[in-house]
Parts: C-alpha cells; structure tokens; sequence
C-alpha cells in the first residue's frame, strides 16, 4: 500500500514522560496512516503502556507534540481525546460491573440528554455489534460476561463514540485463540473502513498476523520501526531482548516422589449454583508437571479456586500430601506448602498500595527469619526482595516502590517470584506466563522445570498449547467441566489436543 501520498492520521513527535526516578518515555515518535494497523512492542516496563496513555490522555507528556490528520493538538483528558477520535482500551478493563453493557457504553458521552431515550441505544449498539461482528447483548449486566465479552463491550464503547484510532493494550492477553482471532476480524472490519489502531502485544504470531507495521522500544526509546512483512518473529524478538530467545528447553529425566495432589471424582457449581465440574480424578506426584489444556470457561477456574481453598467441592475428594484438605480454608492449603499463581493478578495478586519488597515477602511473614521474636525484620525483607528483583529482573526503581507503579508485566514477574520462591510442595501456576515479554515468558518456563527437577509438583492451567507441550511432563484436557483424557506431553500433538478441546475423548481417539 503507497502512503506517501497521504497525510498521517497521527503523528507523536519527540515524545518524552517522566515518572519519579525513571524516564518510562524518551524522544519517541509515531506515525500512523488511515487504514492502518501498529504494532508498539517491547520488554516488560519498556514505555508502552505510558505511550498510548499520552494519547489517550491518561497522562501528559513532559515533551513532545501531537497531530491528528496533520493539525498539532493538545490532549489534555481522555474527554480531548475522544473527541478527536481517539479512543483506548486499557489494559485492566474500566467497566462498572454493576450496570449494563448499554449503560457502560453511554456513560460519560458528552453530548448525552439528561434522560437518554435507551432503546435508541440498544437498537445503535446492536447496529454496530452487527456491523463489527461483535456479539454482546446490550442489557446483560458487566458481572455476567466473560473477560473475552468485556472486551466486546470495551471496544464496541470506543466504535459507538465515533474513535477512528483505537489503541488495544494486550488485547489478547486474556482472550481465548478463537475470540483473538475474532479479534482479527474486528481489526480488518475497521482497516476497510479507514479506521486505524494501534496494539499492544507480546505475541509474536498475531504482529505477524494483525499489523502493517511494528515499532520496537527499548529502556523508553524508540530502537525499531518496521514493515511487518519484512521481519520476522525471532527478528523481533531479538530486536526487543537484544539477543536470540531459545524457544525450546531443555528437561531432565526425574524421578517421582509421594502423591503430592490427588483428586478423587471432584464436582463443583459455578458462582451461579450451575454444575462447573464433574468427575475430575488425577494424581500429580513430586516432580510432575501436569498441565491443564482447554479453552477458558470449561472449569479451569473452578478447579483452581477448589485447589487453593476459594470454592467449596460439591462432591469428592482433595488430597494434598496425603492429608484430607477438601474444603479446607485458603490458610489451611497455603500451610499445607501450596503456592498459586492467580489467574487475576491485578485482584488477587497483588496489594497495589504496598510496597514491592513487601508483596514479595508477603508469603513468608509468619516464618523466620523474617520474623524474629514476634517482629518482622525489615533489613532481612530488603535482602530478600532485592534477591528476588534481580534474579526474576523486575523493572522497580527501587524495592520499596508501590507495587501499583509498576508495569502490567512487572507486577507479574512479583507474584511469580513471590510464589515460584515461597514453593515447598505443590505450585498451582493459572496461566503464569499471561503479559510477560518473550525473554520473560522463557525464564518462567525454565523456572518452573528447575522447581519441579527439584521436587516440586505443579499444575500448569494454560491455553498455550506450545507452553504445555514444553512445560508439562503430562496434559490433561478440559471440556465442559469433564477430563477429555490425560496424555504424556511426548504424545500431545495439536491435532489429538484440538479434538479433546472440542469434547471427544481420549478413548474415542485412539479407539
Ligand atoms: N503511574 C506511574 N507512576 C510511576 N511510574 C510509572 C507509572 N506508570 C508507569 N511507570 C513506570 O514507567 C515505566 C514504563 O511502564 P509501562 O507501563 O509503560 O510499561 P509497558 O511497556 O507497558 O510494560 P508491560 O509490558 O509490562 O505492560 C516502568 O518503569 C513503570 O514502572
Ligand atoms: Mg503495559
């Protein structure tokens, strides 16, 4: 496609913002023609995240200009961004879960009459859910969608408003591998019409797949911009890490120890008293790596809550080490030498407002030698943070920094250092590698074998199936709540793995 002809529809120049101790942008510059989509990469606490925040007017520029279809503007509130067509998803939703989708959708319009004539706005959102694809009934209420479907509604809420440049931070990071390439389609609905968008993704495929062009940062600056179709997925990633990222890992043969976990014929019912689970038996031993395989929404999250003492069984049996803990409140589980890695970091990961050192302690604050004498030592949890600052390289500007400053991938990287470190027994790992940068992704995974050659057993939940393939000794696939089958990783091909997704069974496969 020529350009050169054409006007930008956004220009940024020389693009500079400060925080506190660390320059999260310096000197960048974007460009961006109609039509188009961009690509904004980079390692966890690259700038990204504050880039498209300055468009959207979340946050103002220390230094630097903004144009829109040639005209220098200033953005000054997300308001000033909106009405110049510009609009963002965030990478933590904004949705007031209590009200509905149309609700969401006109709250905050400018020009909206006191008492909006709502069917009007029901009959113009389904227009547009039509129109893009986007399929979200405009009087469910937040609390009742999927992740995937607030996001529908995210993006739906920009489109309604006029944008004509959408940002999408990590759109896919919690999306499915059907609804991110329905993803897809909503970009190219949006390209054909003119619009532009710029994404945020630290999946190499979908750049490949979804973006014109890439721009690269590094450290806050600009290192790259280039045509997607001359580059390629290790080319980028070597370009975002600064060396060649080993996709395959190595692991050692183990042996296995005691039955660390052991579900006997386990149900439960989901928040709304519905069957989420049935019949689910497996065993995993010390130094077994188990993953989980399926498409979110078929029971992944019930089984993890049932594991870490957050949901109650319906029926059945819990195990761990040997010692019945079904039903068993989450202190009970945590000193039974469990660990778990959320599904929901931002929620239940983290305290935002304390510090990063003390969130990485947060788990070993009853133990010495933290706690001496009844009182918590606060050099010792200094050494202990910085340890796990540089080994898990988390971008802080200093340990004691709000956890809440941090990048979405670096308040990630926290949680699995907290919980990877404060491991003695069984880890519960909810799709651990979600928002980390490909250099990240590697560590993890590589973290998670180191731990499990040394005793620990895991379940991995994940939708990767390449993660699973690599990570786990054995792949267990969900489907509606029921184990399809459980297969050794070394027999787990996509094929077999798509077919027990889809809900036939292992026996069926093979019979
Ligand atoms: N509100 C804030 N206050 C202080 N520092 C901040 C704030 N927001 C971001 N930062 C810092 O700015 C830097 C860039 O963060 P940003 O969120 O833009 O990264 P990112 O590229 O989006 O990373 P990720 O892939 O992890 O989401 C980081 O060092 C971060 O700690
Ligand atoms: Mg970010």
């Amino acid at each position: 496609m020529s350009t050169e002809a054409k006007t930008p529809v956004l220009e940024m120049k020389g693009i500079t913002k400060r925080f506190p101790n660390v320059v999260a942008n310096e000197d960048v510059d974007v460009e961006l023609y109609p039509g188009e989509v961009l690509a904004l990469l980079g390692e966890n606490g690259a700038g990204k995240s504050t880039l498209m925040n300055v468009l959207a007017g979340m946050y103002r520029a220390d230094e630097g200009e903004i144009f829109i279809k040639g005209k220098r503007v200033e953005i000054d509130s997300p308001r000033d961004a909106m009405l110049l067509g510009v609009g963002m998803v965030h990478q933590n939703f904004m949705l007031v879960d209590t009200m509905t989708v149309a609700e969401n959708i006109i709250l905050g319009l400018p020009d909206l009459p006191f008492i909006p004539d709502m069917k009007d706005v029901h009959d113009r959102i389904r227009q547009l859910s039509e129109r893009y694809n986007l399929q979200v009934d405009p009087e469910s209420r937040i609390w009742q969608l999927s992740v995937g479907e607030q996001q529908r509604v995210e993006i739906l809420k920009l489109i309604y408003r006029g944008a004509e440049i959408l940002i999408l931070d990590e759109p896919t990071a919690v999306l499915t591998p059907q609804e991110s390439k329905e993803l897809n389609g909503i970009l190219e609905q949006m390209t054909r019409e003119g619009k532009s968008s710029i994404f945020i993704t630290h999946k190499m495929d979908e750049v490949i797949a979804f973006s014109d062009w890439v721009r690269v940062l590094n450290k806050g600056r600009l290192v790259t911009v280039k045509q997607t179709a001359t580059t390629s997925p290790q080319e980028l990633a070597r370009l975002m890490v600064g060396r060649d990222v080993l996709f395959r890992l190595e692991k050692k043969e183990r042996n296995l120890g005691e039955v660390a976990l052991e579900l006997s014929d386990v149900s439960a019912n989901d928040d709304k008293g519905l069957p989420a689970l049935s019949g689910i038996s497996f065993r995993i031993h010390s130094g077994e790596i188990i993953g989980i395989a399926g498409v979110a929404g078929n029971g992944q999250k019930q089984l993890v809550e049932i594991l870490t003492g957050l949901r109650n069984v319906s029926g059945g049996k819990v195990r761990i080490f040997n010692e019945d803990k079904t039903n068993k409140s989450p202190l009970d589980i945590i000193n039974s030498g469990v660990s778990h890695i959320p599904a929901d970091r931002i929620a239940r990961g983290v305290a935002g407002d304390m510090s990063v050192a003390n969130n990485l302690a947060m788990k070993c604050y009853r133990k010495p030698p933290l706690v001496q004498k009844g009182f918590l030592h606060p050099a010792r949890i200094l050494d202990l943070a910085r340890r796990m600052i540089d080994l898990f390289r988390i971008d802080t500007p200093t340990p004691q920094t709000h956890a809440k400053f941090l990048s979405g991938g670096n308040i990630q990287k926290t949680i699995l250092a907290r919980e990877i470190d404060a491991c003695r027994g069984l880890l519960v790992a909810a799709y651990p590698a979600r928002g980390l940068d490909v250099g990240a992704t590697e560590f993890v995974r590589k973290q998670m074998i180191e731990q499990s050659e040394a005793g620990t057993a895991i379940l991995l939940v994940s939708e990767d199936i390449e993660e699973l393939v690599t990570v786990a000794d054995r792949i267990a696939v969900l489907f509606e709540g029921k184990i399809m089958g459980i297969l050794p990783s070394s027999e787990a091909d996509t094929e077999t793995l798509g077919m027990m997704m889809a809900g036939v069974t292992l026996e069926e496969i093979t019979a």
